[in-house]
This record gives C-alpha cells, sequence and structure tokens, in this order.
C-alpha cells in the first residue's frame, strides 16, 4: 500500500476522534505486514491522564486481534504536522522498532506534495526492551 493511500485512511480515521478538551483531533493508520489496517483516534477524558492518543488506540485494536507485525502507521492532524509523542515511541517500539512512520512534514502542506517518512528508531534511538525470552 502506498504511503499517501496509508495517510488518507489516518486522516478519515480522524473524524472519530474524541477530543473535547484539548480540541487536537489526530487519527492514525496502522499497516500490518500482511496488508491489513487498523485505525485509531485519540480519545481523551475528563480525567486528563487517563487520555489514549490516536497510535496507541491503533496498535491496542491490532495487538488484541492477534497482529504482532507492523509495517508503518500513517498520523494526521489536519492541516498540522503531529508526531508520536514519547509515550506512543516507547509503546510502539515494543512491537516494531523499525516501523515506518509517516507524518506530515515539518512544514505541513498538501499531502500529495510529499510526506515525512521517519523509522520509529530514529525517533526513538535506544528504547527500552525488557528480554522475557517470551514471543507472544
Ligand atoms: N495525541 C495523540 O493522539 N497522539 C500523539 O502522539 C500526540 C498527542 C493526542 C492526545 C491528546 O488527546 C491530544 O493529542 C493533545 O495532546
Amino acid at each position: 500500500m502506498k504511503d499517501l493511500e496509508l495517510y488518507r485512511i489516518a486522516e478519515n480515521a480522524r473524524e472519530n476522534a474524541y477530543a473535547p478538551f484539548s480540541g487536537f483531533r489526530v487519527g492514525a493508520a496502522l499497516l500490518t505486514t500482511d496488508g491489513r489496517v487498523y485505525t485509531g483516534v485519540n480519545v481523551e477524558n475528563s480525567s486528563y491522564g487517563a487520555t489514549i492518543c490516536a497510535e496507541r488506540t491503533a496498535f491496542v485494536k491490532a495487538v488484541s486481534e492477534g497482529e504482532r507485525s507492523f509495517e508503518a502507521i500513517a498520523i494526521s492532524a489536519g492541516e498540522e504536522p503531529s508526531m508520536p509523542c514519547g509515550i506512543c515511541r516507547q509503546f510502539m517500539f515494543e512491537f516494531a522498532p523499525q516501523i515506518r512512520v509517516i507524518t506530515l512534514p515539518p512544514a505541513g502542506g498538501d499531502p500529495e506534495d510529499g510526506l515525512q517518512v521517519k523509522r520509529l528508531e530514529e525517533l526513538l534511538p535506544d528504547g527500552f526492551r525488557l528480554e522475557t525470552g517470551q514471543s507472544t
């Protein structure tokens, strides 16, 4: 699947964001290595710290359906570029240190004119990993 196509899915998913407190709506589209796509949105809460980001929503949906292998994640916050927060970087690192993270470039603009693609390992060098000997 093309990066732009995945980004468009994230943009559409964003319509379901629940962000009454910040007004900052985020959509994510997570592509598995088998070609399946799981979407996610940020879901805020009256108890602010209970908020979950769009990226983690997508990962939790996928992992809870048995997915373990991921190729790319696209993140849309509308016109503004939005990079994954530190918690989401660590969360994704658990499953996919090399996942491609697709966003608008720092200057924003039309996604048709180009997207920014970075490996998670670039965004989170030396992420934490607890070796358990288990793979599930
Ligand atoms: N947010 C995300 O969904 N993903 C990120 O990586 C950054 C932040 C959400 C959380 C909160 O609902 C809103 O953006 C403002 O922080």
